[in-house]
This record gives structure tokens, sequence and C-alpha cells, in this order.
């Protein structure tokens, strides 16, 4: 996910290098907005070193010629569309009676009118100035609006006075960040079958071929879904976890009761997720009772359908189908191929050798695969994985580019 860091002209702007190193330990995309004021305290290039992206400090680039000026508006509202959060620490009393106002003077202020992604604002200023009813109001305004404040510490001030107005530490508004991306209702109105789990293919009564799937990765996915908005459909092989709340689970055993499940149910579906590790074999005669112990035992093995081939080939327009594939030797090449043989929209490639993640641990890391991209997602808890895909997956539905005609320049 993407989160735009604005920076406004007050002592505090150097604590903002902290902040932005804090939210891509957060494996968060940060890009950085200046003020011109934020400009005399902390030096662009320190925050276009940390982040690798050009910070921009203005609205209008010196234009060497008309082109330059077009791209600059393309880059500006290239950025507000496509931020997932905006957060302006520290915030200066003015640029928080700016976004009060609606005053749109610079590319801060005019990101902030332009973007429909969730604003944050950590204020820092002089403890009177805090305590100002204009401040207030215009804090009051912020809030109707449903921006974010992280309200400021109290304690001594670059001004030599004490008081409130010292801006928050930086875990606070990391929190208040993640807090914001992980709850939003973007997936409202989408209905996600997500399949989850290990199938079992039975060798006789007892016995059955299975995988080391725990389905912490399905339900991860199905969990950060619903909480996003979604209607989300579980498919469901068995595991020891308790399913999310709020989630339809559809429980199966065999890979082909899971083709069922998705076959029956996929139409209903804006977005299918196969996260399940669906047995690719099955025995071709399993045994009527359980098989006696004596000597080398041969059991010959048949192929099992391709559930997410036969989606893909069943798939209605603007339906979303994401696979997953778990390798272990050239990883991105055997996905690649995969995503190209299945015809997936996006697959999500993890390296099954990697020690500590991918099948039956709590964390993992990824490469979101589509047919031109490939995003490395690193490591991390599947909870914040699951909604990093998500949001990637999302992102196949934006428009891939800004379309120039739809900027006018006055
Ligand atoms: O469940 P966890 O313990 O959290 O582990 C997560 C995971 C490692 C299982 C998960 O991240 C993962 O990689 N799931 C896919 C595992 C798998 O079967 O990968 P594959 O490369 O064999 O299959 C590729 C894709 O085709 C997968 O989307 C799979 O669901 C699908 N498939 C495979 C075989 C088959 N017969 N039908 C299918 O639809």
């Amino acid at each position: 996910m993407k989160v735009t860091v604005g920076v406004s002209g007050g002592i505090a702007a150097y604590k903002a290098a902290e902040l932005v190193r804090a939210l891509q330990q957060q494996a968060l995309d940060v890009h950085v907005v200046m003020t011109e004021a934020a400009v005399q305290f902390v030096q662009p290039l320190t925050f276009a070193s940390l982040t690798g992206h050009k910070v921009i400090t203005s609205l209008w680039t010196a234009p060497e010629s008309s082109d330059d000026n077009l791209d600059s508006a393309i880059e500006h509202i290239e950025a507000a569309q496509t931020t997932d959060v905006l957060v302006v620490a520290p915030a200066t009393a003015s640029i928080l009676a700016k976004f009060a106002h609606g005053i749109a003077d610079d590319f801060l202020t005019t990101l902030y009118l332009a973007t429909t992604a969730p604003v944050i604002v950590a204020p820092a200023m002089n403890v009177n100035m805090w305590q100002h009813p204009a401040t207030q109001a215009n804090l009051e305004t912020l809030a109707s609006r449903n921006v974010h404040i992280v309200p400021p510490d109290a304690g001594y001030l670059a001004c030599g006075m004490t008081g409130s107005g010292r801006l928050a530490d930086t875990p606070a508004i990391v929190e208040a960040v993640l807090g914001v991306l992980h709850h939003r209702n973007d997936l409202a109105g989408e209905i996600v079958l997500i399949t989850a789990g290990g199938t079992r293919e039975a060798l006789d009564p007892v016995r059955f071929l299975g995988n080391r799937s725990s389905g912490k990765m399905g339900y991860a996915l199905a969990e950060a879904a619903e909480r996003r908005g979604a209607r989300v459909i579980l498919v469901t092989a068995p595991t020891a976890l308790r399913p999310p709340a709020n989630v339809e689970v559809i429980p199966v055993i065999t890979t082909e009761e899971m083709r069922a499940a998705v076959l029956g149910r996929m139409d209903q579906a804006s977005v299918v997720i196969k996260a399940a590790a669906v047995a690719d074999y099955r025995p071709l005669k399993p045994a009527d009772q359980k098989m006696k112990r004596s000597g080398p035992l041969t059991i010959e093995l048949e192929p099992t359908e391709d559930i997410l081939a036969e989606a893909v080939a069943r798939r209605h327009s603007g339906q979303l189908i994401v696979g997953f594939a778990a390798e272990t030797q050239d990883a991105v090449a055997h996905a690649r191929a995969k995503l190209m043989r299945k015809g997936a929209d996006a697959i999500v490639l993890n390296d099954v050798s990697r020690e500590g993640i991918g099948f039956d641990s709590d964390r993992n890391a990824v490469t979101f695969l589509t047919p031109s991209t490939a995003l490395e997602l690193p490591e991390m808890a599947k909870r914040d994985l699951a909604d990093r895909i998500l949001q990637e997956i999302l992102g196949l539905r934006r428009p891939q580019k800004v379309v120039a005609e739809s900027i006018t320049m006055e």
C-alpha cells in the first residue's frame, strides 16, 4: 500500500524522517510531499534518499517545456489518485487552517482536496498556538470531515515552553496509519470466494495423501476481506483454525469436493482467490479396507482436476481470479509460467523452500505477479500480508495510467 507523508514547515519536520523509516518497516510504499516552508527545515534530498521517490515540493516544476507542466500535473493527479492514505506530520497551525478552509495554494493543500483517501494529521506547534481558539476551531472542522487527528504530546517544546504541542511519537502515528489502512470499507460490494487449507485424498478408510497447509494464509485473507466490507465465501479443507466471523464457510475434504464448491459458487463472486494447497494427485483406486502392513507398497495415482484453470475458463467479465503458487526452485519463472498457462489475473508466489514462511507459518513473503509486473511483498505476518495482497488485487481494477486529456491547465 502507498502512503503519502506530507511534511509542513515546523521545527518537528526533521522527525518526519523517522516516521518515513517506521512506515517502510511496515512494508508500505512511502512517498513524501513537502511544503516550501518545510524545505527550510529539512532538505528534500533526505526524504528522496529514504524513499527512493522524487519529493514533490511545488505545484509547478521549473518548465523547460510545456510538457513539464503537463507531466507535473499528471504526477500530481496521479499522486492523489494512487495514495492509500495521506498523513501530514508535522501538521502546522497554518496547514491545518488551509485544510479547514479549503485553501489550495501549494501541492500538499491541493493533494488534500484532490485525494479521496483517508487523511491523518499529527499537529505540532507552540503550546499557545495549539490552544488558540482558531486552531481548535480548525481541528473541529477537520474532525467533522473524518480527518484523523493524532493529538500532540505534552512536554518540552523546541520554543522552550512546556505543554501540549509536541509532535506525537512515531509509533502513535504509525499505529494511526495502520489502523486507517486496515479498517477501510474498500471491499464493500465485493463478493470474495477464497479457498484455504490442504485437500486430502483417501488411500484407504484410515490414511490419506495430504500436505502441510494449515489454512492460515486463506483464513487471513478471508478475515481481512470481511473486515474491509466484502461478503466472503470461504471454501476450506480441514484445518485447526476457527473460521473468521461473518464469513460463509463451505467445508470440503477432497479436491473433487473443493472443485464442486468453487465451480458451484464462483458465478456469484467478483473476486476468486485460490490460496488452498490442492492435491495434484489422488489414488487411482483407494482401498475399501484399511491396508495391512506387509512389505513394499506401490500405489498408482491419477492427476486431479485443475480447479484454477477451470475457474479461469468460466470467468465472467469483470471477475478477478487470483491463484497462488508454492514453488521451491526457479520460483518466479515457474510461477510466471503457471500464471500464463492458467490465465489467471495474478499469481501470489511464495517460495516454500524458505525457512519460516509459507506452509503452516504465521508469516509469509510473496511476489505478486501479473502478466506485466512482479511486486515483492517482504516477510510479514500473514494477517498484514493479507491486506497487502487484497490491496494489490484492488489495484488490478484501477486504470493503469492517468488519462492526460482529463487534466485541464488554466
Ligand atoms: O495454508 P498455509 O499453511 O497458510 O500455507 C499457505 C500456502 C503455502 C498453502 C499458500 O500460500 C499457497 O502457496 N497456496 C497454494 C499452494 C498450491 O497448491 O500451490 P500450487 O503451485 O501447487 O498450485 C497453484 C494454484 O493452483 C493454487 O492457487 C492452487 O490453489 C491451484 N490448484 C492447484 C492444483 C489443483 N488441482 N487445482 C488448483 O486449483
